[in-house]
């Protein structure tokens, strides 16, 4: 954001208007610096307390359009990978593992042999053997895939929009040619410059306020992305839980509501722009003035356009959401009774020992065991597993993380470890792919 600022600022010292402005500018169109959207209200005397007096998930605009590339980990290149055979229980694991290809399964284990002989300079070649205990009837489980990946897809609208909202967005080059047009025009044209000026500071007031809004969303769909794993494993009753869900969505809806309100303001201070440019046009001299300003009206129009589509995309999801959960409510068919099993093979670079390439289910992808806890002596106590993969096309990444213990239980201390480490490598956890914990309280266990 400074870098951002710099250039601008010096190319307009002469002013101190322009300074003023600019330092203005630089205050309330950078959401990541101290100053809260109370204080903001207050100064500006804005109405907003009673829809956003609540606290937002912090960072989530940050975290989320920073999530272009995958995250390189280092990898546990010293491990023994023989003593990292065995069985191994699942503590907890992503949204998109434990509510898609586990879906309805509680107790998640593994059992991990050697499927070829060890041959030196090689990697090893691992079977794999996972088992769940189903919870859910095939019809339940379904609503809770189908639930899963609505949410996903209201965080990924939410993830598009932060992209109009953060330093990056073309709305903020926008806001800088407005302010650069005030300062020329406000000698001759007072009144029009401090429309100009009170569209600015609209703007730079509703986005940052957007900003705070898709915080609260995300939150609001986290939440409901942890206790649909809580259905997912047949914890707590699912009459219960299904409220607590139908209740976030209901708040979830009126925060893309209010966010909604906030792009028409947007929409607002560019129509009150475009009037501005159209007095100035007929004059020559402002004639280039005039047509900076028909510019920024433009980029305004496409951000507010490509948001409000967003929003309507995200309440679509929304409704599905709904849906998904009335659906898990009205079943009334049982579970299976039986261990639910699914085989696999990872094979191990050679080169970098803690990276293997997992292939199940007709899927494959990276596995990188990012974090080992206990020696190898003993087999170790504790894994932290991830897999990333880049989808070109989209200029978006999939990823899941999970944790992996001996035991089927692991202090929470130990799991708050390896998350923490998790996101100081750029691994984020919010929203679309949060970390659910899985139940182990099953009949028979594996044991070694
Ligand atoms: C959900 O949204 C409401 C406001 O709509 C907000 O007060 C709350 O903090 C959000 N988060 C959760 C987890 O409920
Ligand atoms: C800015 O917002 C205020 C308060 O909502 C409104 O009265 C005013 O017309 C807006 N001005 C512009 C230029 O958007
Ligand atoms: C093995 O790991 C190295 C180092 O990370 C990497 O350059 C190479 O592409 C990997 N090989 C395979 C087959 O994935
Ligand atoms: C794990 O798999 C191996 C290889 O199939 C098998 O020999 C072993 O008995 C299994 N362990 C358990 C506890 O089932």
């Amino acid at each position: 954001m400074i870098d951002f600022a710099a250039p601008r600022r010096r190319s307009m010292r002469q002013h101190s208007f322009s300074t003023l402005i600019l330092l203005y500018l630089w205050l309330i169109a950078t959401p990541r610096i101290a100053i809260s959207i109370a204080d903001l209200n207050h100064e500006l005397h804005l109405e907003h307390e009673d829809v956003f007096g609540a606290p937002a998930e912090l960072g989530f605009c940050t975290e989320a359009t920073s999530r272009k590339t995958c995250p390189e980990p280092p990898t546990y290149d010293s491990i023994v990978i023989e003593k990292y055979l065995g069985i191994w229980y699942e503590i907890g694991s992503t949204a998109t593992i434990k509510l898609q290809s586990e879906a309805g399964l509680a107790c998640y284990q593994a059992n991990y042999s050697l499927a070829a002989e060890l041959l030196p300079s090689q990697g090893a070649k691992i079977a794999l053997l996972h088992r769940g205990f189903p919870k859910l009837s095939a019809v339940s489980k379904q609503g809770v895939t189908r639930l899963s990946s609505a949410a996903s897809s209201v965080c990924d609208n939410a993830r598009h929009i932060c992209r109009s909202v953060g330093p990056e967005s073309p709305l903020r080059d926008a806001l800088y040619g407005i302010s650069h047009v005030v300062v020329e025009i406000s000698p001759t044209h007072p009144q029009l410059a401090s429309v100009l000026s009170q569209a600015i500071v609209n703007i730079s007031s509703s986005l940052q306020n957007i900003d705070a809004g898709l915080g609260r969303l995300a939150s609001n769909v986290t939440h409901i992305q942890i206790i649909n794993g809580e259905v997912s494993q047949g914890l707590g009753t699912k009459q219960n839980n299904l409220e607590s869900v139908n209740k976030l969505i209901r708040r979830a809806m009126s925060e893309r509501s209010a966010i909604t309100q906030l792009v028409s303001e947007v929409g607002i201070a560019r129509e009150a722009t475009i009037e501005v440019a159209k007095s100035l046009i007929s004059d020559d001299s402002y004639a280039e003035v005039a047509s900076k300003l028909l510019e920024a009206g433009q980029v305004i129009d496409r951000q507010t356009k490509a948001m409000t589509e967003r929003l309507t995309n995200a309440e679509l999801k929304l409704i599905a959401m709904a849906a998904a959960s009335s659906s898990i409510m009205a079943d009334k068919t049982e579970p299976e009774t039986e261990w639910a099993i699914v085989e696999g093979q990872a094979v191990q670079n050679y080169s970098s020992p803690a990276k293997l390439v997992v292939s199940m289910q007709g899927f494959s992808g990276p596995y990188w065991i990012i974090g080992l806890e206990g020696s190898a002596e003993k087999g170790y106590e504790a894994a932290l597993v991830y897999s990333c993969i880049h989808d070109q096309k989209y200029g978006e990444i999939h990823d899941t993380l999970f944790v992996l213990s001996r035991s089927t239980d692991l202090s929470r201390a130990n799991i708050d470890r390896f998350l923490a480490s998790a996101k100081l490598f750029g691994i984020s956890t919010s929203c679309q792919n949060p970390f659910l914990l899985t139940l182990q309280d099953c009949e028979s266990p594996w044991v070694e």
